[in-house]
């Protein structure tokens, strides 16, 4: 080979190898929460079909609702040189140590569905999430809506403590109570996002409450969890959706079955589709190094009975909820 020829081959090879990775070569490493809900059952596999349609790997490890589990996964992740890592945080403190690390091996870091503390603004990229506060703020106003001025006591089922939508989710209905004098949050307990739990805990508020005599709402973070105290309600011989009005977040097919039966007046919608913006930002940073916004926000619609229920179950059901 000519020293010309050597030249040209050295540079095609320099070239080469400092073009950006294709969506092909892309490997995403998926620190997911567990199966507590419905949803998360929705995202998990809207992830996999979002990887498949851009050609990315994604490697999903399932953390038991455990934090410890989601910490060494992420190590797991760094370890393999995966290109980034999703994290769906179950909690929003304690992460900022293994977050440090994923910025010194230069793995960028994206959030999904849920937030961390302020101080760990610094170490990802970018968090695809909803508005938590926003979502709390439409149920309250749909509450206060429906009950245009009548006194209303609510009981509350709570997501995960701890978890930046339970806190936020909460906030944003507590402010909307602390506009309207006529409701009154009477019970507030956690039920951890599950429909078991979200059962266990309206049965107790129904005993303590009169026999649910003196309930008039019940506002559920999730829609699991209030299809649990749906059945709760009628093991005690209510009619949710009429003695009891029901609003919650989520807009699982469920969800729509109950309010087509007029069991369940109102939801939230969460996207389950999280991934798809993510991969785009994260497919767009490692081509051509574009910084996406800090917040990737997701749209939150309110759905009642006069939403045409049955179509939108029929539509969702085949989403992997
Ligand atoms: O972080 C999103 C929440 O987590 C969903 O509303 C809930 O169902 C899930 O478990």
């Amino acid at each position: 080979m000519t020293s010309k020829a050597l030249l040209a081959a050295t540079a095609l090879v320099a070239l080469t190898l400092s073009l950006p990775a294709t969506a092909a070569e892309l490997t995403v490493g998926f620190s997911q929460i567990g199966s507590e809900s419905g949803w998360r059952a929705a995202e998990t596999s809207v992830s996999k079909t979002e990887a498949t349609k851009r050609k990315v790997t994604l490697k999903i490890a399932d953390a038991q609702q455990k934090q410890e589990n989601q910490i060494k996964a992420i190590r797991s992740f760094i370890a393999q040189g995966v290109d980034a890592i999703f994290l769906a945080p179950v909690v929003s403190s304690g992460w900022d140590a293994v977050l440090k690390e994923a910025k010194e091996a230069k793995i960028p870091v994206v959030l999904l569905d849920r937030d961390i503390d302020p101080s760990g603004k610094e170490l990802y990229l970018t968090a695809v999430t909803s508005d938590s506060v926003h979502e709390g703020a439409v149920a309250g106003e749909w509450l206060a809506k429906a009950m245009s001025g009548k006194a209303c006591n609510v009981v509350e089922l709570q997501g995960t403590v701890g978890a930046s939508v339970a806190t936020n989710r909460k906030k944003g209905f507590d402010s909307v109570v602390a506009k309207n004098a006529n409701l009154k949050v009477v019970r507030s307990q956690t039920g951890d996002f599950t429909r078991a739990k979200g059962k266990e805990v309206m049965e107790s508020f129904i005993k303590a409450e009169g026999g649910g005599k003196t309930i008039c709402a019940v506002y559920a973070h999730n829609d699991d969890m209030m299809v649990g105290a749906i059945q709760a309600m009628k093991e005690a011989g209510l009619k949710p959706g009429k003695d009891i009005l029901t609003v919650s977040i989520d807009a699982v097919p469920d969800i729509f079955k109950a309010i087509a039966a007029g069991e369940a007046n109102a939801t939230v919608e969460l996207t389950p589709n999280m991934a798809g913006p993510a991969l785009d930002a994260i497919m767009a940073f490692k081509a051509k190094g574009t910084v996406p916004p800090k917040w990737i926000q997701t749209e939150s619609k309110l759905y009642t009975a006069a939403d045409d229920p049955q179509k939108i179950y029929d539509s969702k059901k085949g989403l992997g909820y």
